[in-house]
């Protein structure tokens, strides 16, 4: 049986959507082995995909989903707009969906800041268009900061539902924490392997007490944490590993444990 794999509520055009709080990382798989990576996590349970333009391989991704016979409504499924796209963030996201062979994503975010004189509140304006045209369900960021925030909320009135940001036990920031949770918006990490010691000794004695490895408590903590989480693998193993730590349970003083890594 597939890990449950719990999900948080994001508020979306058409009331709340369910994202599950660990889904599958896509960067740098590309062709037909991120048609294979897609394919497989969809078999092993995984219910939530993240992608963008900038990864390139959209189209092997929704030609997985497709293949998969899973029902639309079943998959979670993000993408982002590149910062450079400002003034063609329309196209952007019709070839985005084309690929993905979608008629919307659940969730589409501005990947990185825009530069350039209010080039962010351009192109915010027009996700939130996408976002009354039903073509994204639910739209966010990513690599913003809460004062970068404040001012796509302060120009246009909408709220990211979701700031995707680099994160993992050694990144762990209470105040970066608090401030998402106090405009309302949620944590979802990247790159969740590759910021932290896997090999630190704290990480080795949590995991050997409960028969895992430092990766799945890595990511059981994102995930009792409630943020998001998405862990990339091209290995059948690996994604098998990845997805099975939403089941393990740490105790408090474990959280707290890996939590002091960040300071
Ligand atoms: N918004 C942004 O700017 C941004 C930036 C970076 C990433 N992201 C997103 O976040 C996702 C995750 O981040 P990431 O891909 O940078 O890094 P990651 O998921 O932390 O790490 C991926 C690396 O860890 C390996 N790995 C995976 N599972 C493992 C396991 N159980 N044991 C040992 N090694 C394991 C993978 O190798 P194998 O594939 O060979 O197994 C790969 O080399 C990306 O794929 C992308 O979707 C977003």
């Amino acid at each position: 049986m597939s890990p449950t794999v719990p999900a948080v509520h994001l508020t979306a055009r058409d009331g709340a959507v369910d994202m599950p709080l660990l889904g599958l990382g896509t960067w740098q798989a590309r062709g037909e082995e991120a048609y294979r990576m897609v394919r497989t996590a969809l078999e092993l349970g995984y219910r939530h995909l993240d992608t963008a333009t900038m990864y390139g391989n959209e189209a092997e991704i929704g030609r997985a989903l497709t293949d998969s016979g899973l029902a639309r409504e079943d998959v979670f499924v993000t993408t982002k707009c590149p910062p450079e796209r400002v003034g063609r963030e329309d196209e952007t996201l019709e070839r985005s969906l084309s690929d993905l062979a979608l008629d919307h994503v659940d969730l589409w975010l501005v990947h990185w800041p825009p530069r350039g004189d209010n080039a962010g509140v351009r192109m915010w304006e027009r996700v939130v268009a996408a976002q009354e045209a039903g073509r994204a369900r639910a739209i966010g960021v990513s690599n913003y900061s809460p004062d970068l925030i404040d001012e796509l909320v302060g120009a246009t009135g909408v709220s990211p539902a979701v700031d995707q940001v680099p994160w993992s036990p050694s990144d762990h920031d209470a105040a970066l924490v608090d401030a998402l949770r106090e405009r309302g918006v949620v944590l979802e990490g990247y790159s969740p392997f590759k910021r932290t010691d896997m090999d630190d000794p704290v990480l080795a004695k949590v995991a050997a007490a409960h028969d895992a490895t430092p990766q799945q408590v890595v990511l059981r903590w994102h995930v009792q944490h409630g943020y998001v989480v998405i862990p990339k693998s091209v290995h059948a193993d690996r994604l098998e590993a990845n997805l099975a730590a939403a089941d393990l349970d740490l105790t408090d003083e474990e959280m707290a444990a890996v939590d002091a890594l960040g300071s």
